[in-house]
Formats: structure tokens, sequence, C-alpha cells
């Protein structure tokens, strides 16, 4: 039954990976969104996101692991070269070179843009401190992990863990501070 909702959810929310880019605003790279998102006063996003998995996971597919389950599954390629497995494990997947900005990196794996939605047109700061101006400008927000975590995390994942999203989402949170005015 669990894993039915999980095939369901699946069909459903897999096209976000491919909405990404929509509306042509383009991926900057996380360092790039780091240069603002690093200190402790605003709440460390980029170390957090440094030390999680998600910015390994272009890495996971070099090894031999990874090219293992590739060629069970029938790809001829290496893992880091088939489709298949880079649409779930980088950022920016298929697009073209002119939506990649200078500073953007595959090898960062699953990035705050994967997350966030490419972030040419919010980055500025004063369209980044206006939520509503950001998010027209491109910026993704979510309020139901549940939903959104599954566009990944479910059965088509080879390897597929059937986690706790809200444990899960606790060892990845980046929240900014709450300032006690
Ligand atoms: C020039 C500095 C700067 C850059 C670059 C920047 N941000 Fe921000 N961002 C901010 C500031 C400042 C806020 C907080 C606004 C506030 O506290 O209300 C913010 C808020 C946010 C929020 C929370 C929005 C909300 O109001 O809930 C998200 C998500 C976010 N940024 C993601 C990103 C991503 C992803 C990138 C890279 C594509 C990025 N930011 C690049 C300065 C920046
Ligand atoms: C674009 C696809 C994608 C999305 C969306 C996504 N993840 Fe992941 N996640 C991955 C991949 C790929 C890995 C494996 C990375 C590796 O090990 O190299 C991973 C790994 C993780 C891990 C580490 C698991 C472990 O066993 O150590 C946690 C925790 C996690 N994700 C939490 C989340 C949460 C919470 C959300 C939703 C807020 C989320 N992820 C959304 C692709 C995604
Ligand atoms: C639907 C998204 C998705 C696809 C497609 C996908 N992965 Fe992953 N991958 C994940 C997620 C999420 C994780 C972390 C937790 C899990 O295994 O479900 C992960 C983790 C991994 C890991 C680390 C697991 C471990 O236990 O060490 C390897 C290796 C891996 N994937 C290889 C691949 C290969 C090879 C392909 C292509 C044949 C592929 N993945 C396709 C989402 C995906
Ligand atoms: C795996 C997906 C994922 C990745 C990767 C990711 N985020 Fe987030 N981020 C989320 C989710 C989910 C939330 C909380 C729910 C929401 O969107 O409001 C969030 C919240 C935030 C917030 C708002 C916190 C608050 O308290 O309002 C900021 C700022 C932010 N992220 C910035 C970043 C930056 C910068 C990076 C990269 C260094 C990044 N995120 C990477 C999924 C992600």
């Amino acid at each position: 039954m669990k894993h039915l909702m999980y095939i369901l959810v699946t069909l459903i929310f897999s096209p976000f990976i491919l909405l990404q880019a929509q509306n042509g605003h383009s991926f900057i790279g996380a360092e790039a969104c780091g240069m603002c998102h690093k200190t402790e006063k605003q709440g460390s996003q980029l170390s957090i996101w440094q030390n999680s998995a998600h910015s390994k996971a272009y890495e996971t597919l070099k090894t031999d692991k990874a090219n293992q389950i590739a060629a069970e599954k029938g790809f001829k390629t290496p893992a880091v070269e088939t489709a298949e497995c880079l649409k779930c494990h980088v950022s920016g997947y298929g697009m073209d070179a002119s939506m990649l900005g200078k500073k953007f990196k595959i090898e960062d794996g699953v990035q705050c843009e994967t997350c966030h939605g490419p972030g040419s047109d919010y980055k500025d700061m004063k369209v980044m401190k206006d939520k509503d101006l950001a998010v027209k400008n491109g910026l993704v927000m979510h309020d139901n992990l549940e939903k959104f975590c599954i566009g990944c995390h479910n059965v088509e994942s080879p390897t597929f863990v059937d986690m706790n999203i809200d444990e899960a989402w606790q060892k990845i949170k980046h929240s900014i501070p709450k300032t006690q005015n």
C-alpha cells in the first residue's frame, strides 16, 4: 500500500524536476547563494548544505557501487554519464549551457536551486528581502515537505530507503534564526 502511494506520488510530482528552468531563470550555483547565506546570523545554510549528502550526490555517481547499479539496470554508460541517474543527483541537468551561470558547477550535486528554483532573477538583495517579489522572480518554497521530498526520495531510486521525512528534514534543515525584536 505504502509503495503504491509512492508510485502515485512519483507520477504526479516527478515533473517538478523538469519545471526547474522554466520562465527563463538560470542557475547561479550554490556558492553564489552562499555568499549571503553563510553567516550564523543568516542561518549557515551554505555549510549545512556542504555537510549534507545532497552536496555529494554527484560524487556518489562516480563510485564503483553506482557504476555497478547502473550496469545492473542495463545502462551502457558510467552512472555519472547516465541521464536516468543524473536527473535526481544534480541541479540543472539537461539544461542548455546558456542557463548555467559562470559559478555553476554540476559537481555540486543536489544544490540550493534544485529545491528553491534557479536564482538568477531573485538573487539580488532588494528582491530577496521581499519574499513575494522573490517568488515572482522564481524563488520556490515548499509548505508540504512530504510531497516535495518524495519527488526524488521514492521507489524510482535504485537504493530507495523509506525514510521518515520529518527526521530527514531535521538532518538538513537550515532555517533563518528568529531575531528577538
Ligand atoms: C545578495 C545576498 C543574497 C543572495 C546572493 C541570495 N540570498 Fe537568499 N536571502 C537573502 C536575504 C537577506 C534573505 C532574508 C530575507 C529576510 O530575512 O526576510 C534571503 C532569503 C532567502 C530565502 C527565504 C525566503 C523567505 O522569506 O522565506 C530563501 C529560500 C533563499 N533566500 C534562498 C536563496 C537561494 C537559493 C539563493 C541562490 C540562488 C539565494 N537565496 C541568494 C540574501 C541573499
Ligand atoms: C532532486 C532530488 C532530491 C530532492 C528533491 C531531495 N533529495 Fe534528499 N537526496 C537526494 C539524493 C540523490 C541523495 C543521496 C545523495 C548521496 O548519498 O550521494 C539524498 C540524500 C538525502 C539524505 C541523506 C540520506 C542518508 O541516508 O544519509 C537526507 C537526510 C535527505 N536526502 C533529505 C531530504 C529531504 C528532507 C528532502 C526534502 C526537503 C530531500 N532530501 C529532497 C535527492 C533529493
Ligand atoms: C528518483 C530519483 C533517483 C534516481 C532516478 C536515482 N537516484 Fe540514486 N539516490 C536517490 C536518493 C533519494 C538517494 C538517497 C536515499 C535512497 O537511496 O533512496 C540515492 C542514493 C544513491 C546512492 C547511495 C546509496 C548508498 O547506499 O550508498 C547511489 C550509489 C545511487 N543513488 C546511485 C544511483 C544510480 C547509479 C542511479 C541511476 C541508475 C540512480 N542512483 C538514480 C535518488 C535517485
Ligand atoms: C533538498 C532541498 C533543499 C536544498 C538542497 C536547500 N534547501 Fe533551503 N529549504 C528547503 C526547504 C524544504 C525549506 C523549508 C520549507 C520552505 O521552503 O519554506 C528551505 C528553507 C530555506 C530558507 C528559509 C528558512 C527560513 O527560516 O525561512 C533559506 C534561507 C534557504 N532554504 C536557503 C537555502 C540555501 C542558500 C541553500 C543552499 C546552500 C538551500 N536552501 C538548499 C529545501 C532545500
